[in-house]
């Protein structure tokens, strides 16, 4: 039998989850697909109540969905709940379990990628506070990091942060944030600055200290001005794209019951996508 999944979103076309999954389930001879879904807001109920007994395992979700498809399935995992958002949706004995993957995504990616980070070696700095922030804040703090500097340009939503994660989060004024920098031990743009199209990241590393890592959530480009300017100083780089690969794993895995790996071939072929 042909296991199904697939991802749904509106627009869908942009997505890159398909050659993601795809890539998985051809290197491990999986009889699967992975299945780009449109679904516009007004069927998105009409879609969950419909999925238990629609042949899909589950789905990946995505723009504008994450968060109204909160209300939709059965169970919410504790690290969803706190997001705000679930981007997985696993069926399982006709109930529909939802969860977040991308604070795992997040820090596995950023493991991956400077091995040796200490998440107690010092405090993070995060540039941005929309939902990718929420990800990576989660991620962070439930790996021991014991202060995250939070700079937004809009600070009612740095706000929002500390009511929700508490007093680990330290909000710094967007025009301060180059000052936050000193003795930090991580730095993460999840603002959408320095993607393609999008003003770089204005954002001075003179007070950054070397050993710190510098991590950037845009992929296109991949190799962002704040990623150029942070190699040239001497720190560890990570890129975007593996937030992305990594977040795919839980849900693969549920789905098609193999523990799928991240590797330059997979980058290749979801870059070439
Ligand atoms: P995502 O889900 O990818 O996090 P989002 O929720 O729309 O997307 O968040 C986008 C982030 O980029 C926000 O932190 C946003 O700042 P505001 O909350 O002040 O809007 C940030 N951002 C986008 N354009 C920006 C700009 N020109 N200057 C500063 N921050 C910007």
């Amino acid at each position: 039998m042909t296991l199904r999944a697939g991802v749904i979103g509106w627009p869908i076309q942009h997505s890159r989850s398909p050659a993601l999954h795809g890539h998985w389930l051809k290197t491990h001879g999986i009889d699967g697909t992975y299945e780009r879904i449109p679904v516009a807001p007004d069927d998105l109920e009409p879609f969950f109540r419909a999925l238990p007994t629609s042949g899909l395992r589950g789905v990946n979700i995505t723009i504008p969905h994450k968060i109204a498809a909160m209300d939709l399935v059965d169970e919410v995992a504790e690290e969803a709940r706190h997001i705000g958002a679930i981007n997985t949706v696993v069926v399982q004995g006709g109930r529909l379990l939802g969860s977040n993957t991308d604070a795992f995504g997040f820090a596995e990616s950023l493991m991956a990628g400077a091995p040796g980070f200490r998440f107690d070696g010092g405090p993070a700095v995060v540039l941005g506070a929309g939902g990718a922030a929420r990800a990576v804040v989660a991620a962070l703090l439930a790996r021991g990091v014991t202060e995250i500097r939070l700079a937004n340009r809009d600070s009612g939503k740095t706000d929002w942060f500390v009511g929700r994660f508490g007093p680990r989060i330290v909000p710094v004024p967007w025009a301060q944030r180059d000052g936050a920098l000193g003795g930090a031990n991580l730095v993460v743009n999840t603002t959408s600055l320095g993607m393609a199209g999008q003003p770089a990241l204005d954002l001075d590393l003179t007070d950054l200290p070397t050993s710190a890592s510098v991590t950037d959530i845009v992929y296109v480009p991949l190799m962002t001005d704040l990623l150029r300017r942070a190699a040239a100083r001497g720190h560890v780089i990570v890129d975007g794209l593996g937030m992305l690969l990594h977040q795919a794993r839980p849900g693969f895995a549920a789905w098609f019951g193999r523990e799928p790996v991240v590797t330059a071939e997979l980058r290749a072929a979801v870059l070439a996508a």
